[in-house]
């Protein structure tokens, strides 16, 4: 990693057709290769009923992103088709099939200089982990199974001390600042299992509006908004700048502004990193490690 840091671009919740707001999506497309990105990450719901033809406007999209940046792609609720094997009765492989007919993996890893980026899947439409008493959430809610949880705190173990570790996946693991919704059933366990993976940041979308914030004071997490028409209170689509350094995770909100069909710096999150710990001793000369 550089010693100015590691910079993602980190967007969510596209969902291209009925909704989509396609100036935003020319407007991505031109600023993206300005932001010194050394990789994007969509953090899923690509489509809005998982159609060929939302996902062939995805691909097109991610296509044109491709040459200025690697990406790591993972499938959001409305990407599933979960209606082709509901409670998972006739196996998990059929709710996937078309979503990876274009973007093949579910669970994507990515290495490039300085990070590893692992995708997890929390999206599994109607199933027993994402059940709740609220029937609303029924097919939207998320899960994250012990089982990804393990799998990615092992791809984690096994990375480079030095690299800085990047979890993504759907559903928002805090909760929404208008709709004060948390993406996951059974949050409070997977708190636990995401601190545990070794992590230094979490990407997710889900809910619509941009967040930055972290798990038990130690674990920052990036919200990334949409940017389809659905958005919460009116308030203007955002989408966020992960930067990591040696020493703190910066969450950076970019604002859409309709008016002149740009997006704007706006506000920064700065969340330290966990590490080794450091200068237990003051000396003259300033700090001595461990
Ligand atoms: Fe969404
Ligand atoms: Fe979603």
């Amino acid at each position: 990693m550089t010693p100015d840091g590691l910079v993602l671009v980190h967007l969510s919740d596209l969902h291209f057709g009925a909704f989509a707001d396609l100036a935003q999506i020319e407007a991505l497309e031109t600023f993206i290769p300005t932001l010194g990105a050394a990789a994007t990450v969509i953090s899923g719901d690509l489509s809005q009923r998982a159609r060929h033809g939302e996902f062939q406007a995805a691909h097109a999209f991610v296509n044109r992103i491709r040459p200025h940046t690697p990406l790591l792609i993972v499938p959001g609720n409305h990407d599933v088709q979960w209606w082709l094997s509901p409670l998972g009765l006739l196996g998990e492989g059929p709710k996937y099939t078309k979503y990876s007919r274009y973007f093949k993996e579910l669970t994507p890893v990515l290495e490039i200089p300085g990070a590893i980026i692992a995708g997890a899947i929390s999206s599994f439409g109607l199933a027993f982990g994402s059940l709740t008493w609220n029937p609303n959430d029924i097919s939207v809610k998320g899960h994250l199974p012990r089982s990804e949880t393990d799998r990615v705190g092992k791809i984690f173990a096994q990375a480079p001390p030095d690299v800085a570790r990047v979890l993504v996946f759907h559903h928002n693991v805090l909760p929404g600042g208008v709709s004060r919704r948390m993406g996951l059933a059974r949050w409070r366990s997977a708190h636990r299992r995401l601190l545990a993976t070794g992590a230094d940041v979490v990407l997710c979308g889900h809910d619509h509006q941009e967040g930055a914030g972290q798990i038990g004071g130690a674990l920052a997490v990036s919200t990334s908004g949409t940017h389809s028409e659905r958005i919460r209170q009116g308030r203007p689509s955002v989408f966020n700048l992960v930067k990591i350094d040696s020493r703190a995770v910066h969450i950076q909100h970019f604002r859409w502004e309709r008016s002149n069909r740009s997006f704007l710096r706006s506000d920064t999150a700065s969340f330290a990193r966990r590490g080794p710990p450091r200068v237990t001793v003051s000396v003259a000369g300033g700090e001595q490690p461990l």
